[in-house]
This record gives structure tokens, sequence and C-alpha cells, in this order.
């Protein structure tokens, strides 16, 4: 038996390997947003800055990940599913600004800089939110994204759905909510479901609308964004009370000063980081019917748990 020779499956292997594919797929993204956000001229030019700013001024660009990566599965075409990533990319965005606003979390830092406000203004952030939600939309109608009309106006009502009050912006609503109710568990998976899991969601829905994948390709990819979307949100609540500030790149112990109820503190750090952890087991299992295919989506439940920003 070959023991000496090297085993290209260590831990440590998969993992490079995929931090390989999320910074790559990263790239892309940003080359596709680049050309998308040209800058303006004209004194209308200031909010497209402020869109630049923040679509490519970082962040770990896990949702265009999730678009490209199950749109892999489905030999889609790499070029539409980078426009489709952008576009979940550019509605992310848009809630970053909005959610760090004065009149919401009131936050100054972002990915390691300085909030959309901060950098420009209240007003300047608010349409730049506003117009990244909107051309989110106008990129997925046009011809380029998919040659199938069908498939456009599929993408378009998923993520409409997503990012409005029966998703994201439900959720942010019902965040609100929880800095003076005390809300219990059920009540704090729904909040996190549609705060940070319908964009999650969408994400690996948006591979399998373009891959035309079958019923039970979508109801599998979708249990998949289900558990990592919890687990990706249980992470985030960790990194508000265990993290770095200056490695996560935006404040912490904000949930806290709040008076927020999250999963870390009603089960504490402890079950919370367990529950995150059979959360990603139980993702990675439902893809095992794509087999080798889907393996960085596998890997990316658990680095979305072990993830330290
Ligand atoms: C932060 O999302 C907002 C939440 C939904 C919790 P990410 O942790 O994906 O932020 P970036 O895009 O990497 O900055
Ligand atoms: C915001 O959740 C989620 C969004 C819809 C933007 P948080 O308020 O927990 O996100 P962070 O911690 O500021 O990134
Ligand atoms: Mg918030
Ligand atoms: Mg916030
Ligand atoms: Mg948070």
């Amino acid at each position: 038996m070959a023991t000496s020779a090297p085993n290209p499956r260590t831990w440590i292997e998969r993992l490079a390997a995929l931090k390989k594919a999320l910074a790559d797929n990263a790239k892309a993204v940003s080359v596709v947003l680049d050309k998308l956000l040209k800058p303006g001229t004209g004194p209308e030019a200031r909010v497209v800055e402020a869109m630049r700013y923040t679509t490519l001024g970082g962040g770990k660009r896990i949702r265009p990940f999730l678009v490209t990566a199950s749109a892999d599965l489905f030999n889609v075409n790499p070029a539409s599913a980078l426009r489709v990533a952008a576009a979940v990319e550019m509605v992310h965005c848009y809630s970053l600004i909005h959610d760090d606003l004065p009149a919401m979390d009131d936050d100054e830092l972002r990915r390691g800089k300085p909030t959309c406000h901060v950098k420009f203004d209240e007003a300047t952030a608010i349409l730049a939110g506003d117009a990244l939600l909107t051309k989110a939309f106008e990129v997925l109608s046009e011809d380029d994204t998919h040659a199938d009309s069908k498939v456009r106006s599929e993408l378009t009502l998923a993520l409409a759905k997503a990012a409005g009050e029966t998703g994201m912006v439900g959720g942010q609503m019902l965040d609100l909510f929880a800095e003076d109710h005390d809300l219990k568990m059920p009540e704090i998976t729904r909040l996190q479901r549609m705060k940070a899991g319908a964009l999650i969601a969408v994400s690996c829905e948006a591979g399998a609308i373009l891959g035309k994948a079958s019923e039970n390709a979508r109801h599998v990819l979708h249990a998949y964004a289900h558990d990592v979307g919890l687990a990706f949100q249980i992470a985030d609540d960790l990194l508000d009370v265990e993290g770095n500030e200056k490695e996560v790149g935006k404040k912490t112990g904000k949930d806290a000063a709040a008076g927020k109820a999250t999963f870390v503190s009603l089960l504490g750090p402890e079950r919370a980081h367990e529950q995150a952890e059979v959360l990603a087991d139980q993702a990675a299992s439902h893809l095992e019917i794509f087999g080798e295919k889907s393996r960085l989506l596998q890997e990316l439940a658990h680095y979305v748990v072990n993830r330290r920003a």
C-alpha cells in the first residue's frame, strides 16, 4: 500500500482549496460588479461612487459563491452565473448600507472601513442602497443574464421575495422589534431565517433556476441553504460576542448592548457553537446525492460556522 503517497484530501488541503475557490470567485464577481457599476458623470456621480465604495470594498462574497457553486452543479454558463452572483451581492450590500445607518444599527465600521454613511453622508447612503437594490433587478432582467426570458423572470421573482417583507426586510423589522421584546427560540429562528437566511437561500436557488434543475434537485439545495443560512447567522451572532473587531471588520458586542436576544444569548456560546456545527453537518449531508461535484458547497457549510470574520 502506498502509505507514503500524499493524501490530497487532508482537511488542510480541502480548506486551502475552498479558500482559493472563494478568493477566485470573489475576484471574478468584483470584475463583473466593476463593469456593471460604471463611474458616473455630473453631480449624480456621487451616488455611483458610494455604490462602488460598498460593493467593491471587500466582504467574504459568500452569497455570490453560493450562486456560482450551485450553478456549477448544473453546468450553467459561468458568465450568466456571475451576473446573478453580482446582482445578489448588490442586494446584500444595499442591506448592509441601510443596516449600518444611524436609524438602524448606527455602525461606523464595515468590512474594516468606514460605513457608507460615514464615508459619504446619510442621504447618499440611503440613495446608494436604493440604487443597488434596483440595479440588481435591472441586471437580472437583461438578456445577457440568460437567453430564456422565463428564467430571467423566475430569478427576478425569487430575489424579490427573498429581499422584501417576506424575507430580508421582514427579518430586519423583526430584528428591531427584538430590541424591546423578549423573543423566544422559535421567534428568533424565524427572525434569523428571514434576516440572513432568505438571501442565502435565494443564492442557491438561483443556481438551480439558471440550470433549470429538477424539482428534486431544487428541494435538496433548498434544504442545504436552509441549514447553512441558520448556521451562518449563529456564527454572526457568536462573532458579535467572541470576535475580534479587527478581524471581523465591524464593531462587536452590539447585540448585547442593544438588548437583542440571539441564539447566543438564549443558548449560551457553547450550545450555540454545537448547534451551528450540527446544522453544518446536516447541510453538507443533504448534498451527498450530487457527489464530488458538491464538495466545495459541502465544505462551505463548515467554513461558514468556523469563520473568524
Ligand atoms: C453580514 O453578512 C450581514 C449578515 C447577514 C449577518 P456577511 O458576514 O456575509 O458580510 P460580508 O459580505 O462578508 O461583509
Ligand atoms: C444584518 O444583521 C443583516 C442584514 C440584513 C444586513 P446584523 O445587524 O446582525 O449584521 P451585522 O452584524 O451588522 O453585519
Ligand atoms: Mg442589524
Ligand atoms: Mg448590523
Ligand atoms: Mg450581527
